[in-house]
Order: C-alpha cells, then structure tokens, then sequence
C-alpha cells in the first residue's frame, strides 16, 4: 500500500514584529493541522490550530516530532525567525525528513524577511554588493578576515557576544577606528541601532539578537 504523506511547510516569520510578516505565512499557518515553533514565533499567530512549541534545547527532537506528524498524513507548518534559509531551521528539517523517509516533493518553503535584510535597510545598505556572512551557532570566525579588508561592507551574525567579535576583530589588526553599527532586537519596540567605532563596540553591552555591520 502507498503511504499517503501530508504537507511540511517551513515558513519564515520575519524579525519578530507581526508587521513583517506575509500574509502566505499568515494563511498558511491558519490552514495548517500543527504549527511548530518557538513560543515567540507561535505568539505572531492569532489563528493558528494546533501548536508544539519548543525551546532551543530540544530544538531537533521538536522538529523531528513535526516531520513525523506530517509523515502521518498532517499538514505541518515549522516557523523559522527572519528567512528559514538564513542561519534557519531549513538544511535541519531536510535532514529530519531524509532520514524519516518524508519526501522533498511534499516539502515547501515561504521565504520571510531576514534580520539581515532588515539591518541592511536600516543602514541604507544595497547589500547585493556586501559580505553578507553567519556566525551564529558556528565555530567559523576566522573566515572574515580574508574579507574583512576588501572593500566592501560586512553584515553579519554574530557567533559570540558582539563585543566578543568586535575584540577578535582588533586583536586580528583590524584598525580601531573602522566604523561598526550594531542593530539589535530589530523591528522590536526597543530596537536598538547603535553606531560606534570598533573599539568602543568591544567594550558595550548587547543582547544575543543583533547583527553587526561592519564598514
Ligand atoms: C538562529 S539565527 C536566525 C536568523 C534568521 N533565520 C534570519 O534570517 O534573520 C538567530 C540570530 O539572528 C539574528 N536576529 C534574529 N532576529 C533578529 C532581530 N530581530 N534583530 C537583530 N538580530 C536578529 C541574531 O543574530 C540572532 O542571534
């Protein structure tokens, strides 16, 4: 007998204000059998049916819990914060499906507004002509400095504190009057755009949710 297999949506939910997300994102959840996602991401929804919400701990099992409710024939929406193919959930849930047996074809992704997009409007930044690079959750530092000196403006996710970064830039030779603007908590009521050179940046406090733009 052919197994009849439901529907996996991985739909990006902006930076966090209910203002940036799409209306495919609002209709898709609404339509959907579960909806997956942090408590924060979940709380955007006002129509929303059933819901599994997750802490980053238990980040995998959750998500594995989801593809195989849409496995089981659901249709299950999996929210990721800004775009889920940017420092997102995406390659974690292709792998969780791949190794359940939950077919590509049934999976869909709705794109949402990056953090990194939205940084990048913030400074007037056309960014097709930055480097646009992540940290987050990685142990890749090294990889900006090659780039670091080469003209063009970096945007970034940060992997460590910010002013963790910031100090591994200068204790790379990055000179310390290079101009840095941290944005933080974006399109949150608090949100936050600092502007400072790169050493006085090594010495502030910031959340873990910021991107650093680095000119
Ligand atoms: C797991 S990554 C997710 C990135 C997301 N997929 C995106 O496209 O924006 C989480 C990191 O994104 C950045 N981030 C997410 N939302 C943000 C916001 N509203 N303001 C500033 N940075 C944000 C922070 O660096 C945070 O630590």
């Amino acid at each position: 007998m052919v197994k009849m297999c439901g529907k996996i949506y991985i739909i990006g939910i902006g930076p966090g204000s209910s203002e940036y997300l799409t209306k495919k994102a609002v209709d898709t959840v609404k339509a959907s059998d579960y909806t997956v996602g942090s408590t924060r991401a979940i709380e955007l929804f006002d129509d929303v049916q059933n819901t599994i919400a997750f802490n980053v701990k238990e980040l995998v099992d959750t998500l594995k819990k989801g593809v195989q409710l849409a496995y089981d024939g659901n249709t299950v929406s999996i929210l990721s914060t800004g775009d889920p193919g940017f420092s997102g959930v995406l390659n974690t849930v292709l792998r969780l499906s791949g190794e359940i047996g939950f077919p590509k074809e049934s999976i869909e992704v709705i794109p949402g507004i990056s953090s990194l997009q939205l940084a990048a409007a913030r400074c007037h930044i056309q960014w097709d002509n930055a480097n646009v690079m992540t940290f987050h959750g990685r142990e890749n530092i090294e990889e900006i400095l090659p780039v670091i000196n080469n003209g063009k403006t970096t945007i970034a996710l940060p992997s460590r504190k910010v002013k963790d970064m910031a100090q591994f830039l200068l204790d790379n030779g990055v000179e310390p009057t290079r101009k840095v603007v941290v944005c933080e908590r974006l399109s949150y009521p608090d949100e936050r755009i600092v502007e400072a050179t790169l050493n006085d940046i090594a010495t502030s406090e910031f959340t873990y949710m910021c991107i650093m733009v680095i000119y």
